[in-house]
């Protein structure tokens, strides 16, 4: 009998690694023949620790399983898909699974991360394989022919990146991967890196192929410390099988990749700070031009990319631009992964095409709220994203459509609510994280973002409408100041979730519809 349980972080913080130190006693003291196989997790976190077992037509699955409940399923046919309470049925005819799109995370759940054999025996490298065959010119063409957009958030058209690094003339370039990863709701990065390090240094290496760059650094933040360990074992068992090294799987290109941990500030997400600090220093914005592509680290031609655009780079090479381009909508292509996180019932990873509905993503998927009560809305793309009503639920999950109602798809994380929250108070939140994380560098986001948690409350305590006009229109002014006026995201972004929070939900400001903006 072979089980899977996972190893995955959220998993663990559930209880996996009780429940598979449980089974193990319970087969031994049973005289039982199992093995145990850590794996990824499927992402369906609300099932979680989720515990799949071979059978004759698939996976079958046991939802939150705990260690009390280990020896009453050891009691039933596990390898005849028996029935037990916390059965679930073959996993992949869930329909949660079963309606995704699994591309970047096609492995999900199914292999175990540190195995270079399981790696290799689902696809792995044949990315890299094929890029070898290529011009470098070649690579980069592809990479632009297949439409991919930089999944940190800015979707910004790859190919174009690459070709800019490309052509820079320099001794020494590198390929940085931003696995910062500092927006709420969002941990594809971190799943990624935890259960497939493979793909990510896969992607790495081709992108370094591409760009004519022999070193590597994975920026991760130090919250992630499993994902830290599970790379830098990865790496290492890369380098001693060839990937990695002075003559990467014997084309005659050398490519080294190190991990650098962040120290947990938020801004260090953004490109140029990142940069910073795996220089060694404080973590602050530089102004752009020259972009990071011309001058990056150590003033040389930099790629910085984030976890999921760079592990979306195998499958492009293996498939094909033309394969990878039937995925999607519009100038938004491929496969989106999704986070699913707060007060939501189904709360974990969903990889579609672009062009799925948030409504099909929040009800169908999510299943709503987790507390049952009507969803107020959700917060798209992390901290500095917009709060988006149930009313614009049907809008494509694109990132044009998204942009022309003022909201964005970021990193793919959504956060969902309930109608306890109060949108006045997040509207404040937001002001208080920019002032918090802020670099300090420009004015508009350091004194700005302390102004605005100022101006919230003045507007929020109002005694009458006249007064909450005078606060509103100065909100209004702040907000257009920090949008236009900041030098980087951080500061540039904090009025959407302000300002959607108090054009969709006035109420929670005090103000009525008239009054609304
Ligand atoms: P940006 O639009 O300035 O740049 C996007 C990328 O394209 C950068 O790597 C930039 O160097 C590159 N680029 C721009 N023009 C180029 C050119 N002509 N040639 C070559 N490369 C070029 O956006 P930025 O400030 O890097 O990112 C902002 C986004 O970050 C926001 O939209 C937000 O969604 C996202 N974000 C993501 C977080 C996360 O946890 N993943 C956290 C916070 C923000
Ligand atoms: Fe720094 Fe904020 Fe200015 Fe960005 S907007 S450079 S975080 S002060």
């Amino acid at each position: 009998l072979t089980l899977y349980i996972p190893m995955d972080s959220v998993a663990c913080a559930v209880g996996a690694d009780a429940v598979a130190a449980e089974f193990a006693t319970e087969a031994a003291r049973r005289k039982l023949d199992i093995t145990i196989v850590r794996t990824s997790s499927r992402g369906l976190f609300w099932l979680e620790p989720l515990v799949e077992v071979d059978t004759p037509q698939g996976r079958a699955g046991y939802r939150e399983v705990s260690p009390d409940q280990v020896a009453s399923l050891l009691d039933v046919d596990l390898a005849a898909n028996g029935d037990h309470l916390l059965s679930v049925g073959l996993v992949e005819q869930l329909p949660y699974l079963k309606t995704q799109q699994r591309l970047l995370f096609a492995r999900a759940g199914i292999t175990s991360p540190l195995s270079l054999e399981h790696y290799l025996a689902h696809g792995g490298y044949q990315g890299l394989e094929h890029a070898a065959r290529l011009s470098h010119d070649e690579i980069v063409a592809e990479v632009l022919e297949s439409g991919l957009r930089g999944r940190g958030g800015a979707a910004f058209p790859a190919g174009i990146k690459w070709r800019t690094v490309r052509q820079a003339q320099a001794e020494q370039k590198y390929v940085v991967c931003n696995a910062d990863e500092g927006d709420s709701g969002s941990f594809a990065d971190r799943m990624l890196m935890e259960g497939d390090p493979f793909l990510l240094i896969e992607g790495m290496t081709i992108a370094g192929l591409a760009v004519g760059a022999s070193r590597g650094y994975i920026y991760v933040r130090s919250e992630y410390a499993p994902a830290i360990a599970v790379l830098r074992e990865a790496i290492d068992i890369a380098r001693a099988h060839g990937y990695l090294g002075a003559d990467v799987a014997h084309g005659g290109h050398e490519f080294e990749i190190e991990v650098r941990e962040g120290a947990g500030a938020y801004i260090c997400g953004e490109e140029t700070s990142l940069l910073e600090s795996v220089e060694g220093r404080r973590g602050t914005v530089r102004a752009k031009p020259p972009l990071p592509a011309l001058h990056g680290l150590f003033g040389q031609p930099t790629l910085v990319h984030n976890v999921l655009s760079l592990a979306s780079v195998p499958l492009i090479m293996s498939r094909g631009a033309s394969w990878y381009r039937n995925f999607g909508m519009g100038r938004s292509l491929g496969t989106m992964a999704f986070q699913l996180a707060g007060n939501v019932r189904r709360g974990g990873l969903v990889e579609r095409a672009f062009g799925l509905t948030l409504r099909e993503l929040v009800f169908d998927y999510g299943g709503g709220t987790a507390s049952g009560k009507p969803v107020k809305a959700v917060q798209l793309g992390g901290p500095l994203g917009a709060w988006i009503p149930p009313s614009q639920f049907d809008t494509p999950l694109d990132y044009e459509a998204l942009a022309a109602i003022g909201a964005m798809l970021g990193h793919g994380g959504a956060v969902l609510c309930d109608d306890s929250l109060h949108l006045g108070q997040m509207a404040r939140f937001a002001m208080q994280f920019c002032a918090e994380e802020s670099c300090g560098k420009c004015t508009p986001c350091r004194i700005g973002s302390t102004r605005g948690v100022e101006v919230i409350e003045r507007l929020l305590a109002a005694p009458d409408s006249a007064e909450r006009e005078r606060q509103r229109a100065l909100l209004d002014d702040l907000c257009d100041t920090m949008q236009y006026g900041s030098l980087c995201a951080l500061g540039g972004m904090t009025p959407f979730p302000v300002q959607s929070a108090m054009r969709h939900f006035p109420a929670d400001f005090g103000l009525d519809t008239q009054e609304q903006a």
